[in-house]
């Protein structure tokens, strides 16, 4: 047994995916109730004008009344060490909430039970289906008018493609909405509203107890009779090994607001997730609890006060414990540091911590030292983290400066924004670098890279929106990219390492590019490799 086992073994590291609006920040603030991190609601997110939040932590963002940041909060729950990973919805979305995706274990999707899978739940689901971990679902918003519970199910196997297995199944909605049944343990919890309290208060009752008519009515025991035997028979069957390796995601109906069936998934979700996970580093897979120290950065957050151009690295401990006394190596820069100013947030406070272990995320200062990606390790090792995949930006601007004069200190700003992950920046082959096609994931990147390229670099930029939408790596063709048939709204640019890849407007031209170039073996990916 190594020496940190019994530390590693209690940590969950997570993600919470969601569509904006599905009830995300409120089950996370739920969950930090129930750990005592916080003690009353509304703390995490205020009414509508207070929106503030945890998330923001970063003064200058609060300032600007914008979030570039993915949040990570930690608590303790019943023996469990918690680690969520917040991934921001609306106009932060950004390639930082997918890479944010790389360093959770298990992600925990909400889905509004009114409205079924929607566009950004279907681009991190795809995220966190990549890498096969565990995916949970939480059907939220039961108190409401909901969709068909048998309905919603199909639609996460049809449009996810992953299998489902309901945990507990709802009986009635919104104002008709009396509980839920514990298909495993076979008995009912009813609902009665509670908006405040702990925990919501739940009279638990058998599906053969003469009591339960009179609490539900005749009417719906016996469609949730008729509905548990339906699920017994025709439901997929819980196979914790397809659970461990995301292709089957068990499925939990409940109201976060009224503090619903939120607790019961905490601990089922707590007790169905795994601990730390392994990481390949090439050819040796990384044991979590090994004793060394190893971890990976994920994430790099630019100081936006331009007197400082100190940024903060997030890395995600990989294996062993980190002791911030310690001397680590970085592999790609072949040194030796200690790591300054080590810190991790607990709820809404962050603090220096002094040790951390694996399944932990801490911030270190960085003067420009890291690359997302990059591996730390105790020294004396020298292994490297699978590369950080390059996520396919949506949108893209035609970017040049004003003052032609400037170019020099354009290309530098550009590239050194690039290489903090918040923008992708591509070139027209055969082009000089006087103008560059810079590629985002959300639209708010557009606006924090237009500022700091006036803030920090003093250069102004003329912007000029493109039409495209999708951006693919050419991952096999057989011979020079140069020919591949292509009409006339498709375009080819040039990545940093001079890989060509290729800009569309539209789903149905990739298809036909596709299609067009099947017989030169033609294969196009919506992830890159290695940024760098
Ligand atoms: P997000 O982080 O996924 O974007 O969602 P968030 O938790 O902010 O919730 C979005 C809205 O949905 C909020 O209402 C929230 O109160 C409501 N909500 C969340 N869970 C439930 C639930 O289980 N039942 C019901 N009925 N509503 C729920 P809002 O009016 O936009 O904000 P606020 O005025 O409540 O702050």
């Amino acid at each position: 047994m190594g020496k940190y086992t019994e530390e590693i073994k209690r940590r969950r590291t997570f993600a919470i995916i969601s569509h904006p609006d599905a009830g995300k920040t409120t089950l996370t603030e739920k969950f930090l109730l129930y750990g005592g991190a916080i003690n009353q609601a509304g703390v995490v997110k205020g009414k509508k004008n207070a929106r503030a939040a945890t998330s923001d932590w970063m003064e200058i963002e609060k300032q600007r009344g914008i979030s570039v940041t993915s949040s990570v909060m930690q608590f303790q729950y019943d023996g469990f060490c918690i680690n969520i990973l917040d991934t921001p919805g609306h106009q932060d979305f950004s390639e930082d909430t997918y890479r944010t995706l790389m360093a959770a274990d298990s992600a925990v999707m909400v889905i509004d039970a009114a409205k079924g899978v929607e566009p950004q739940t279907r681009k991190l689901f795809k995220v966190c289906a990549m890498r096969d971990i565990p995916i949970f679902t939480f059907i939220n918003k039961m108190d409401r008018e909901a969709r068909d519970p048998f309905e919603l199910c199909e639609e996460l196997e049809n449009e996810l493609g992953i299998a489902t297995c309901p945990i507990n199944w709802p009986i009635g909605c919104g104002k008709e909405f009396k509980g839920v049944y514990d298909l495993r343990e076979h008995k009912i919890i009813h609902f009665t509203s509670n908006t405040n309290a702990r925990a919501a208060t739940a009279t638990e009752v058998a599906l053969d107890d003469p009591l339960l008519a009179e609490l539900i009515g005749e009417d719906k025991r016996d469609q949730l009779v008729e509905e548990a035997e339906l699920l017994e028979g025709a439901g997929a069957e819980f196979d914790m090994d397809a659970v461990r390796h995301g292709k089957l995601s068990p499925v939990f109906f409940g109201s976060a607001l009224t503090n619903f069936g939120v607790e019961p998934f905490l601990e089922s979700f707590l007790q169905m997730t795994t601990a730390p996970l392994p990481r390949m580093a090439g050819d040796t897979l990384v044991d979590s609890f090994d004793d060394d120290f190893s971890g990976f950065v994920f994430k790099i957050q630019a100081n936006m006060n331009k007197a400082h151009r100190d940024r903060i690295a997030f890395m995600r401990v990989c294996s062993g414990r980190f002791d911030a006394e310690k001397e680590v190596y970085l592999v790609q820069q072949n040194r030796k540091v200690k790591l300054s100013r080590p810190q991790q947030l607990m709820a809404a406070e962050r603090e220096i911590i002094e040790e951390a272990y694996a399944g932990d995320i801490i911030g270190v200062f960085d003067p420009g030292m890291f690359s997302i990606g990059d591996t730390i390790c105790a020294p004396g090792k020298k292994f490297c983290f699978d590369p950080i995949p390059t996520f396919a930006p949506e949108h893209f601007c035609r970017v040049r400066p004003k003052d032609t004069l400037k170019r020099k200190q354009f290309i530098k700003g550009a590239e050194q924004i690039a290489q903090e992950g918040a923008i992708q920046i591509f070139k027209i082959p055969y082009a000089g670098m006087e103008e560059v096609i810079v590629g985002v994931v959300g639209t708010l990147q557009f606006d924090v890279f237009e500022y700091r390229l006036k803030n920090e670099y003093n250069v102004d930029l003329v912007m000029e929106r493109l039409p495209y939408e999708y951006l693919r790596w050419i991952e096999s063709y057989d011979g020079d990219p140069e020919d591949i048939i292509k009409g006339n709204d498709v375009k080819m640019v040039e990545d940093y390492k001079g890989n060509k890849l290729l800009l569309f407007g539209a789903q149905w031209s990739i298809n036909w590019v596709l299609d067009k170039n099947k017989d030169k073996g033609l294969k196009l990916s919506e992830f890159g490799g290695a940024r760098f």
